[in-house]
């Protein structure tokens, strides 16, 4: 039997691995891509997409269910949540069909098993039809993702103790739901089904929720959700829970008081939803056997995506934090370039980071704390979503649109936006930082009127002492 050879070989097919096989096939490449369940990963599959689809219907609902004030009636409005069900699953299946036809489009082979590196250019693979087979490539690319991290005393039972990936599943909406962790997915379904009319409790184990975003931003998301009706512990861990006889669960909680002194605190729930983070999916390949570094099941690279043996290359979650899939679809891009060999690198100035909690919260390059730090002087803007006329005009006023910029050059070193359509709106504010444009840029651009975008021309003209709608100070 003659050995199979690639110019890449790819195990994963994931937001990095599925874009790095289709740049490597547009670039001439003969690539393989291995996936061990669908193609999309967990961002097609049950991560970011279906959760989007769940929060989409949420926000819906909740404009309707509570239209009143803004002369929207409607009686008997209720959830069919096998429909929503459906329709999510069939987003999913577009859009994990459309990869499928764009990787042999690309000229991308796909095989669907088990991978394992088995030499600096050798990988075996245990197909899903239940054959073997050792294949050679001058390139392996790690896109292996992460994996939920399960709490000891809170396995998952795939009904009552849950993950994200049943949670955005769910066959009904529960009455009362515990979320364990106050982080990104936490925050994301707990907004979802509180929306649906689910009792939440947020259980955090740190004094703040969404860890590393600007209190600023942070505090009108838990003022939103408190206003839903949520009650958010923080300093808090889930210790355990019992079943009760009707069914529900009794967590217990230890609440540590500012003096240090614990209480711990029992909560009837029906369903728990553990979210306190994910695991690199580094250890298990093969990795170390051949020589290559794992640290914490994390691979690390260099700038051109390469670990320390130098054929074998690392990217998305794997590869380091942020674990976010367009960081991921980046890196596959850069790795693609570089084994094509092309110049290509990994120098991008900032990540964006989106939260699709409501409001919802996006980022992008330093944050006023994170600047001083550095020893930069600051100019900051503001703008309020409650002096805009859109925002008026959608009933969505919450939040505000922040811009931090150099003092003395004016250049953009950061946009923190929480509010209305934030997610999309940070898109400008990636330009401007990666740009590194100055707040003139941004503040002398005509937006058009009436928009969101409006917001961020005016937060820069206030870092500029020239705002028009708000006051300067
Ligand atoms: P996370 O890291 O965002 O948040 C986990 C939270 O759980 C933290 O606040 C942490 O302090 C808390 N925690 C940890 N152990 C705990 C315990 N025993 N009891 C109570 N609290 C505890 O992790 P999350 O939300 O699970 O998300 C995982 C990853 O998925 C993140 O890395 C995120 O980047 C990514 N993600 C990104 C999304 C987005 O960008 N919109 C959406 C969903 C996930």
């Amino acid at each position: 039997m003659t050995t199979k050879t690639y110019d890449a070989v790819v195990i994963g097919g994931g937001p990095g691995g599925y874009v790095c096989a289709i740049r490597l096939g547009q670039l001439k490449q003969k690539v393989l891509c291995v996936e061990k369940e669908e193609v999309g990963g967990v961002c097609l599959n049950w991560g970011c997409v279906p959760s989007k689809a769940l929060i989409a219907t949420s926000h819906t609902f909740e404009k309707v269910a509570h239209g009143a004030s803004i002369g929207l009636l409607a009686d008997n409005l209720r959830i069919d949540v096998p429909k929503m069900q459906g329709w999510k699953d069939g987003i999913v299946k577009k859009l994990t069909t459309g990869v499928r036809g764009l990787l042999k489009g690309n000229g991308a082979e796909l095989v669907f098993g088990d991978a394992r590196v088995v030499g600096p250019n050798r990988v075996q693979i245990k197909t899903k039809e239940g054959t073997t087979e050792v294949v050679e490539a001058k390139a392996i690319v790690i896109a292996t993702g992460s994996s939920t991290i399960e709490i000891p005393t809170f396995k998952f039972d795939g009904r009552q103790v849950i993950g994200a990936r049943e949670a955005v599943s769910l066959k009904e909406i529960p009455k009362r739901l515990l979320v364990i962790g106050g982080g990104v997915i936490g925050l994301e379904l707990g907004c979802v089904y509180q929306k649906f009319g689910s009792v939440v409790t947020v259980v955090e184990a740190t004094a703040g929720l969404l860890p590393g975003v600007d209190a600023d931003c942070t505090a009108v998301v838990e003022k939103a959700l408190v206003k839903r009706g949520a009650v958010i512990m923080k300093n808090a861990l889930a210790k355990g829970y019992e079943r009760n006889k009707d069914g529900s669960l009794s967590v217990s909680v230890e609440v540590k008081a500012p003096d240090g002194s614990a209480k711990l605190e029992k909560i009837v729930t029906d369903v728990v939803l553990v979210a306190v983070g994910m695991r690199p999916n580094g250890a298990g390949l093969g990795l170390e056997e051949v020589g290559v570094k794992v640290e914490r099941g994390f691979v690390p690279t260099d700038t051109l995506g390469r670990t320390n043996v130098p054929t074998i290359y690392a990217i998305g979650d794997v590869s380091g934090v942020p674990m976010l899939a367009h960081k991921a679809s980046k890196e596959g891009e850069v790795v693609a370039e570089v084994i094509a060999g092309h110049k290509a690198a990994k120098d991008w100035v900032s990540i964006p980071g989106a939260i699709f909690t409501d409001p919802e919260v996006a980022v992008v390059g330093l944050s006023e704390t994170q600047a001083k730090e550095k020893g930069i002087d600051v100019r900051v803007g503001k703008f309020p979503f409650s002096a805009l006329g859109r925002a008026m005009a959608v009933n969505e006023t919450d939040g505000f649109i922040k811009v931090v910029a150099d003092k003395n050059s004016h250049e953009v070193l950061g946009v923190h936006i929480v509010g209305p359509s934030a997610t999309d709106l940070i898109s400008e504010g990636a330009l401007a930082v990666e740009m590194h444009a100055f707040l003139e840029d941004i503040g002398l651009t005509i937006h058009p009127h009436p928009t969101l975008g409006e917001g961020l021309m005016e937060a820069s003209m206030h870092a500029l002492g020239h705002a028009v709608h708000v006051m300067n100070r």
